[in-house]
């Protein structure tokens, strides 16, 4: 019999929503639970992956040989602080959290033609003079790509492009030209020699992204990796990605709507759930520095069914629209649905109304929507979501330029949120003339600016607050 070569591929599943990896195919993922998720995943031979393993040096270590990585003191390791490069787009920077580390790869993921490209074309040229960029093309030709940068009017000097999808030569011009950065757009065309399954398959994206991701640890080449985003949400199935790299972003826009917002969803060098906002226009798009007027609803009469929230999502206030709208049912299990904010949270929200604040919509159905398409995650949008429900039920509109911001309990008591004063402020500075907010919240005067700031501490407090 012929002896077996030592270094056999294997095959393993991983599950597509959490990551996981089993070793035999099964229904369900044992991690998550979750249906019909495991893709088939060659292994490879450890031999092929390096010596430098973890398992290698460990045994090399433990063989007494001294040429393993050194236990070392966290403070004497050599690092730089806030090197940092600016990638000309302050929106995209204050994202990062501050501009683009060194050897940092970036997810950032969002439907098909929302402006991924675009963007890392604009940002790509932006950077050239900093750090000179390699674009790698696997979707568009060379020529669409040149094209757009020109038609955009961009310097396209100090950029190189390669219209190429196997991992093995990108790597192979990468290491040639020594690049500062790498945008591959998209991971779902990459594909390396090593394995044999399809482009485009989970193991193919998992194992070509594992290898830049690698390159980019080694080099010190910061690598961003675009990914489109399925209907349920993941990137082309492998949310593995997502474990992989340093920061995630989606970048997300209402059709029809020209608004671009790049939200950080993980980022290990700033805050997640930071949003930058642009604007797609013929010129590529364009950065919204001040972007709180665009998500409030253009018309100024005040509407039922209608409440302006200021949001604190990431580092900076922001005003938002709630609206509600709330009809009477025909259905005997009336619907409550909730876009832009948890559904859950609005059934609970609706509990508390009823108990204490002696409202009930149980005969109605209760729709929520977050106007412009963006999603409020904090407990603030608590009390506005309740005015706007009161205000459509009652069919009458809030009073003129009324803000609120609060958590509600299960108790009917209005609990303070973080950082109330700016949050008072940016509406103050956008015109408003009342806000309702939680009295922890609110300043002793009253008043911020020309505003009146109305404290309140229960439910049915703020619901007089808000009709009178
Ligand atoms: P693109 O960056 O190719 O999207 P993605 O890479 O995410 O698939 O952007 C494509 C869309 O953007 C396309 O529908 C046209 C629009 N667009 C503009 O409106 N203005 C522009 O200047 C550019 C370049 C694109
Ligand atoms: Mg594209």
């Amino acid at each position: 019999m012929a002896a077996k070569s030592p270094a056999k591929s294997r095959t393993a599943y991983v599950c597509s929503e959490c990551g996981a990896d089993h070793t035999k195919w099964q229904g369900q993922c044992a991690e998550c639970g979750a249906w019909n998720s495991l893709s088939e995943f060659v292994v490879e031979p450890a031999a092929a992956a390096g010596k430098g393993g973890v398992a290698a040096s460990r045994r090399s270590s433990w063989a007494g040989k001294s040429d393993a990585p050194a236990v070392t003191a966290l403070k004497d390791v050599r690092h730089s602080e806030d090197a940092r490069i600016g990638t000309g787009i302050g929106e995209f920077d204050r994202v990062l959290g501050g501009g683009l580390v060194h050897g940092a790869v970036v997810l950032v993921g969002g439907d098909p033609g929302i402006g991924k490209s675009t963007l890392l074309l604009q940002a790509v040229v932006k950077m050239a003079p900093s750090l000179p960029g390699l674009y790698v093309t696997g979707e568009e030709s060379l020529a669409q790509v040149a094209g757009r940068g020109s038609r955009l009017g961009l310097p396209l000097d100090g950029v190189h492009a390669l219209a190429e999808t196997c991992v093995e030569r990108i790597l192979e011009h990468a290491a040639a030209m020594r690049p500062g950065l790498i945008v591959a757009d998209s991971v779902q065309t990459l594909w390396t020699q090593e394995l044999s399954a399809a482009p485009g398959s989970v193991s193919q994206v998992r194992e070509s992204a594992a290898r830049l991701v690698r390159f980019a640890k080694e080099t010190g080449t910061s690598v961003f990796l675009v990914g489109h985003v399925t209907k349920e949400g993941g990137i082309a199935g492998p949310r593995v990605l997502e474990h992989m790299v340093d920061a995630v972003l989606y970048f997300e826009g209402e059709s029809g709507s020209r608004f671009r917002v790049l939200r950080a969803f993980k980022n290990r060098f700033g805050a997640v759930n930071e949003l930058g906002v642009f604007a797609m226009g013929d010129k590529g798009l364009r950065e919204v520095p001040n972007p709180s007027a665009i998500f409030l609803s253009g018309s100024r009469e005040p509407q039922p069914g209608s409440c302006v929230m200021v949001t604190r999502e990431g580092t900076r206030p922001l005003l938002v629209e709630v609206q509600a709208l709330v009809d009477a049912s025909p259905l005997s299990n009336p619907r409550r649905v909730a876009v832009g904010m948890e559904g859950n949270r609005l059934a609970m929200l609706l509990a508390v109304l009823h108990r204490h604040g002696g409202i009930g919509v149980g005969d109605q159905d209760v729709f929520v929507n977050v106007v412009g398409g963006i999603r409020v995650q904090e407990t603030a949008a608590d009390l506005p979501v309740l005015l706007a429900v009161l205000s459509s039920l009652r069919d009458r509109p809030l009073a003129e330029q009324t803000i609120a911001f609060g958590e509600v309990g299960l108790s009917g008591e209005i609990r303070p949120v973080p950082n109330g004063e700016d949050r008072l402020k940016e509406a103050a500075t956008h015109g408003f003339k009342r806000a309702i907010v939680p009295k922890a919240n609110a300043p002793k005067s009253g008043r911020v600016g020309e505003m009146q700031v109305v404290g309140v501490e229960r439910l049915a407090q703020a619901l007089e607050a808000a009709t009178d």
